[in-house]
């Protein structure tokens, strides 16, 4: 996938009406519907800031959660809109619709230097499907598509994709970010590459660990998947979590990774938990000995020393997927073990959004990363190397 794509800097913005596709799926509390983090608001300031100070008329437009029979009021982007206003220190002007006579009027009276934040596009069905007719009505806003919306860029989606069938399409600051760090560390790393995978499962991380077997120099399981690796070893894993149907695959990789010559490392022992519970019972276990009654929490002390020397001596350090329970403070000294190690390498070190992401933060290591991806499911795709629909609607540099 070409991973150099146009930017705003590279086209004229100045007197033109841009459609903005911003990622402003922020999350909120149930009860009361308040902004629980504006990070993702706060990511896409530089962009929309630029394009304010050089004289564009934005249109601003995103998705929020996951309506799914039109308009939700719950699901407004109205909050969004208020905050985006604080931080930027001006008024954010709010359309009611997506493509309705409230937008498509207030777009219209849209002046250079000011900005419009259309309705959640979700309360539109075509945009899940692509809608053409959709894609248009959007585009006929505007003059211009900008995309930042990177954690939605593996959506191919009427405001994510179809609207660059209709506009010219160029990416903001932080899609460009995202694919000079991600795109960087896949296409031209800094060897040798490692990459850091854990997680619950195996099976939702079969496309990354496919890609990066033919990328990384080693790569390092922990999380919930290195137990199915462990009995798929003959290993005793207790009543941790297992995917049975994914254990023939987690042999062949193993085998995959020896015929490659990339050193595929694996837990040496295991901190395991007589329950899924902060409160737990714990004790230390040599990896693939975990007794009946006890589940796998964190990796070891042993571990964290084998995975630790890796990371040290590593040129880039990719890490998707926690080494274990973080939330619980008694198993998280593993993945803190792993953020310490990173915090002091001197390679170029690229966490995957979601949950990794979360726990470097929670932690206290995010300041000492190159780069945090703000997408989940879409660092993930990325990694698996699949071509995202997001980007791939970009025009190339
Ligand atoms: C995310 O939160 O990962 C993105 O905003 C994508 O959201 P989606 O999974 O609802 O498409």
């Amino acid at each position: 996938m070409n991973y150099n794509k146009k930017t705003i800097k590279d086209v004229e913005v100045s007197g033109k009406k841009v459609l903005l596709r911003c990622d402003f799926n922020v999350p909120q509390d149930k009860e009361t519907g308040v902004i629980t983090s504006d990070k993702r608001i706060v990511a896409a300031l530089p962009t929309i800031q630029y394009l304010l100070e050089h004289n564009a008329a934005v249109i601003a437009c995103s998705h929020l959660g996951k309506p799914k029979n039109g308009p939700d009021p719950k699901l407004s982007l109205a909050p969004v809109a208020k905050r985006l206003g604080e931080l930027l220190g001006k008024e954010v002007l709010m359309a009611t619709d997506v493509v309705g006579k409230d937008a498509k009027a207030k777009a219209a009276a849209l002046q250079p230097g000011q900005i419009l934040l259309l309705e959640n596009t979700r309360f539109e069905k075509g945009e899940t499907k692509n809608d053409p007719e959709l894609a248009k009505a959007m585009a006929s806003m505007a003059d211009l598509y900008v995309s930042d919306a990177f954690g939605a860029v593996h959506r191919a989606h009427a405001s994510t994709a179809g609207v660059a069938d209709y506009l010219p399409a160029v990416s903001g600051f932080l899609i460009q970010k995202e694919l000079d760090f991600l795109g960087g560390a896949i296409a031209n790393p800094k060897r040798p590459l490692v990459a850091i995978l854990g997680g619950a499962k195996v099976s939702s991380k079969i496309g990354v660990i496919n890609n990066l077997l033919e990328i990384a120099d080693t790569i390092i399981i922990g999380g919930g998947m290195a137990y199915t690796f462990s009995a798929a070893q003959g290993g005793k894993v207790g009543d941790s979590l297992l995917e049975a149907d994914w254990l023939d695959y987690s042999k062949e990789m193993v085998a995959k990774a020896a015929a490659k010559g990339v050193k595929l490392l694996l837990p040496l022992d295991t901190v395991c938990g007589d329950a899924f519970a902060a409160d737990a019972k714990s004790q230390l276990v040599k990896a693939g000995e975990i007794p009946d009654g006890w589940q796998g929490l964190d990796i070891g002390p042993e571990t964290v020393k084998l995975y630790c020397d890796a990371v040290a001596g590593a040129g880039t350090v990719i890490w998707n997927g926690p080494m274990g329970v973080f939330e619980f403070p008694a198993f998280a000294k593993g993945t803190e073990a792993m953020a310490e190690a990173l915090s002091k390498t001197n390679a170029i070190t690229i966490i995957g959004g979601g949950d990794s992401a979360a726990a470097v933060e929670q932690l206290g290591y995010a300041a000492k990363m190159t780069h945090i991806s703000t997408g989940g499911g879409a660092s993930l795709e990325f990694l698996e190397g699949k071509e995202l629909p997001g980007v791939a609607c970009l025009l190339n540099a």
